[in-house]
């Protein structure tokens, strides 16, 4: 893998994810000696809330041997006396090896990544993309559902501003799925993102209800409504609630039929669901630790070993 910054999965060829998994493969079934990375540094710059990415990119640092430099909450930042996010990325790739960048506008993981010098990740862009999300998503299809070919995919819940749904469909298309997205008309994928699926040829069917396609689904991938990037309330609450399922929906789908959530969950995945054979969340959620390792030993060195 020769690439520096990961801002997109549109900008991940199949050969570069194929790299991620199987390294992540390799460091799950043997962890790399931690000498390799003992001087590596790697900043994280938060300036929306997650748990997931936050901590599973230190872990995965950390369980490299190398450590992690939190630029802490946004409120104690000097972002709060006005510092653009140039200045703070050109002043934080001194301090670091690799910068994991997360904000709420869409495209300031490109912008900022045009500053520096140093590896820059896009841990998810306001409703833009969250390519490592992806990677990982990516992994435990392939665990749990035996590979990335001839797969019959539904993305379910908040296609508009669910940035894990619009890097998940790009990669998606790489591998030639077949991607059902389901969801209330209101919140069906951004006209940018489906006209990028139909320009690489995607095979995408879109549906306003679960019943049409269960049945066929090696995967389910439901997401929640991204009640934050809605800019009226009274909008968000139109449509809250919908797209729930639980055990008994999944007695329509495939016995082998995999549940992803990228999580956070509220309330579109029942709890009955988590002591079903279906429940894959909870695996997809640890799996974002060797597959950021992975990603980490691939970027600081190279892959070299
Ligand atoms: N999936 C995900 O990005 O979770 P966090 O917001 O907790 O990082």
């Amino acid at each position: 893998m020769d690439r520096n910054h990961v801002i997109s999965a549109k900008d991940l060829s199949r050969a570069d994810i194929e790299t991620v998994l199987d390294r992540a493969t390799e460091i799950k079934r043997d962890p790399p000696c931690r000498e390799r990375h003992v001087d590596d540094l790697l900043a994280l710059c938060f300036f929306e809330p997650s748990t997931r990415t936050h901590m599973s990119f230190e872990t995965a640092i950390k369980r490299l041997g190398g450590d992690a430099l939190d630029m802490g909450p946004v409120e104690a930042s000097s972002a709060t006396k006005g510092e653009s996010l140039a200045d703070t990325v050109r002043v934080v790739e001194g301090y670091a090896d690799a910068l994991v960048l997360r904000h709420p506008s869409e495209g300031a993981a490109m912008m900022a990544s045009e500053f520096v010098d140093v590896p820059l990740i896009n841990a998810g862009d306001g409703a833009g993309q969250h390519p490592t999300q992806t990677l990982l998503d990516l992994y435990t299809m392939r665990e749990a559902a035996g590979g990335l070919t001839d797969l019959t995919v539904g993305i379910m819940g908040d296609l508009k501003y669910g940035r894990t749904v619009h890097s998940l469909a790009y990669a998606l298309t790489k591998f030639d799925a077949r991607q059902h997205f389901v969801s209330p008309e209101s919140l069906s994928l951004p006209r940018s993102v489906r006209y990028d699926l139909h320009e690489s040829g995607a095979r995408l069917k879109e549906h306003t209800d679960l019943d049409a396609v269960l049945a066929e689904l090696d995967v389910l991938y439901v997401t929640r409504i991204q009640r934050e990037r809605f800019p009226d309330e009274n909008e968000y609450r139109q449509v809250a609630g919908e797209y729930r399922i639980d055990a008994a929906t999944l007695e329509q789908a495939r016995d082998d039929c995999v549940v992803m959530h990228p999580l956070p969950r509220v309330d579109e995945i029942a709890p009955d669901v988590d002591a079903t054979e279906h429940a894959n969340y909870f695996a997809q959620a640890h799996n974002g630790v060797p597959v950021r390792m992975a990603l980490l030993d691939l970027l600081l060195d190279g892959g070299e070993r």
